[in-house]
């Protein structure tokens, strides 16, 4: 769904979406088409990408805002759709930081020995709980799913590092009415749409994204020119260039898609990394920043050695 799209639909331009967002299309899932769909799609590129089966997997994490139905959890249900019965699978709900929770759960299962085998998804049918009446907020959102598998493995202590190295996660509740939704099982019964003080997260956004990547960073030892990418949550451009600017990270090692995809919440960061390694930029060795915040306010980060 173009801007142009949207102009027959709420009172909007194409310009002022480029302008204020960085927006140019989205897209949105088909009829009857549901969140765990998605998720199958992405889950199976990444099992084929890292040549793994189905049933390699024993822990399924999927980070959505918009699953299937109020339960079970849209994880239970995918793992249905892979065929699979071992392990165990369920959502996080962080909203647009989902899969950086997801990430940091699922990393700390590994670590743990709870799990072999991680897959992770961030999969939203987000136009599903839009009013495609407030054209503040429905030409920001898309649909869109992305996956990751992490696997644990024995290193000798002094093994190159690899993997998820560090990840910071943050949880600040006092915000949630600035952007919410206003339905939901307990309150009303229905589902509801999205409402949102478009300014005040604009506001947060920039200083808590760049206080997770600074407390990684910190974490790690490492500086921003260690990095060879940042892939922050896509919600704006306007929001990704002023973090950028004020961590320091150059343009060119910033992977942008919020032009080609809006903000699809939880599919965001994972769908980045796909563009991204897909381009051959993001490559093997490569140190990776992502990040990501949204409503709760949630915010986090995780630093990956690819
Ligand atoms: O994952 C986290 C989720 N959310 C976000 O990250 C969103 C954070 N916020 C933002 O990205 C920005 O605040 C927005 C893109 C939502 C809005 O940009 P803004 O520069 O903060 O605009 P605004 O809300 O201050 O609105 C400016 C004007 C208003 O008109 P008046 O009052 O100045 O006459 C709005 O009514 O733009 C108007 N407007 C629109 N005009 C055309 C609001 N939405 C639209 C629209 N098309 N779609």
């Amino acid at each position: 769904m173009t801007n142009d799209d949207l102009t027959k639909i709420v009172d909007t331009s194409d310009e002022w979406i480029v302008q204020r967002t960085g927006i140019r299309q989205r897209h949105i899932a088909a009829e009857g088409e549901v969140t765990s769909d998605l998720a199958l799609i992405a889950a199976r590129r990444a099992l084929e990408n890292a040549g793994m089966e189905a049933s390699d997997i024993d822990l399924i994490v999927v980070g959505t805002t918009t699953p299937d139905r109020t339960f079970p959890a849209t994880a239970a249900i995918l793992q249905q759709k892979l065929g699979i019965t071992h392990g165990s699978a369920f959502d996080v709900q962080a909203v647009c930081s989902g899969f950086v929770f997801g990430v940091a759960t699922a990393d700390s299962y590994l670590k743990t020995g709870m799990a072999k085998r991680a897959l992770i998804i961030g999969a939203e049918v987000f136009s599903r709980i839009l009013d495609w009446t407030d054209r503040a907020t429905c030409v920001l959102f898309g649909d869109g799913a992305g996956a990751m598998i992490l696997e644990a493995r024995e290193v000798p202590d002094d093994a190159p590092e690899e993997g998820v190295l560090v990840s910071s996660l943050r949880t600040d509740g006092s915000h949630w009415e600035k952007l919410y939704v206003d339905g939901g099982v307990a309150a009303t019964g229905s589902i509801g749409h999205v409402r949102m003080e478009g300014r005040e997260v604009f506001k947060h956004a920039v200083g808590m994204i760049s206080d997770v990547v600074e407390d990684v960073l910190q974490k790690t030892g490492k500086t921003t020119g260690d990095l060879d990418w940042f892939v922050p949550h896509q919600a704006n451009k306007r929001i990704i260039d002023g973090a950028g600017r004020k961590l320091g990270i150059p343009e060119t090692k910033t992977v942008v898609t919020v032009d080609r995809h809006a903000n699809t919440s939880a599919a965001s960061v994972p769908l980045a990394l796909w563009v991204a390694s897909e381009e051959g930029r993001i490559k093997k060795g490569d140190l990776v920043m992502i990040e990501a915040m949204g409503g709760g306010f949630t915010w986090g980060a995780s630093l990956i050695r690819w």
